[in-house]
């Protein structure tokens, strides 16, 4: 496979750190893209890629995000939207901020995001869109937090519509629903949601962040190319629909 511009977002820790860190093996320069402009700098120096600092809910910003990194780099061909955040508070409890602003990053930057990349794949006449989502787009979300669900049950109508959409581009849409992956996001249970999550996994473990960059590799690899519109699901048998 020839060496591709990948841009990932939210990739400055967690999963999107072990996306960029595969794609940085695969060959691939990687644009880390993250709120936290300092620990997307570590991770991009950490794997010869490039930083920059990135709010995926902010329409203009994404905009000239995109425009710099073509400019920078002539190209951009894999995408890989990552950033998303969980407010936690059942329906009664969460507040509208909290709906807002779960909506605004998780949804509208997947959007924001293909929006404003799109037209460079389409220019390149190749592409890769990979969304993670969750197991909370089929169930709902387990962990108390309404909105998370409702964010990511869009993102996987959104990819199949970008599916649709860019086929005759050239340019793939894909999404990755993971489930329980240790990270700084699932640190935050407490103890009782951790043991409640972990019964309902027949293979009995947490998934890790590579594991989630394992399915992100083969969805952004020329042997995927007749893959569009899918959803992989990474939840250790949580959930076999
Ligand atoms: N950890 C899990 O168990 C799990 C399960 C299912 C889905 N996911 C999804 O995987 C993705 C990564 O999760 P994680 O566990 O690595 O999370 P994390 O909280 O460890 O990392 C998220 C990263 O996104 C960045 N970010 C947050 N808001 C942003 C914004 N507006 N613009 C740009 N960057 C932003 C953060 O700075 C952080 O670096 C998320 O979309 C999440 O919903 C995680």
């Amino acid at each position: 496979m020839s060496r591709r511009i990948a841009l990932v977002t939210g990739a400055a820790r967690g999963i999107g750190k072990a996306i960029a860190e595969r794609l940085a093996a695969m060959g691939h320069h990687v644009i880390v893209a993250d709120l936290n402009l300092e620990a997307a700098q570590q991770t991009a120096q950490a794997i010869g890629g490039s930083a920059g600092r990135l709010d995926v809910s902010n329409y203009l910003e994404v905009e000239a995000f995109m425009a710099q990194a073509q400019a920078q780099h002539g190209r951009l061909d894999i995408l890989v939207n990552n950033a998303g955040i969980i407010r936690r508070g059942n329906l009664l409890s969460v507040s509208e901020d909290d709906w807002d602003r779960v909506i605004a990053v998780n949804l509208k930057g997947a959007f924001n995001c293909a929006k404003h990349a799109a037209p460079y794949m389409i220019k390149g006449g190749w592409g890769r869109i990979v969304n993670i989502v969750s197991i909370a787009a089929k169930t709902g979300d387990i962990t108390s937090a309404p909105g998370y669900g409702s964010s990511k049950a869009g993102v996987v109508n959104l990819t199949k519509t970008l599916a649709r959409e860019l086929a005759p581009y050239g340019i793939t849409a894909n999404a990755v629903a993971p489930h329980a992956i240790e990270t700084e996001m699932s640190a935050q249970w407490s103890e009782e949601t951790r043991q409640r999550v972990l019964s309902g996994i027949p293979l009995g473990r947490l998934g890790k962040p590579q594991e989630v960059a394992a399915a992100v590799a083969f969805l952004v690899s020329e042997e995927a190319g007749f893959i569009t519109g899918a959803t992989l699901d990474i939840n250790g048998g949580a959930l076999m629909d």
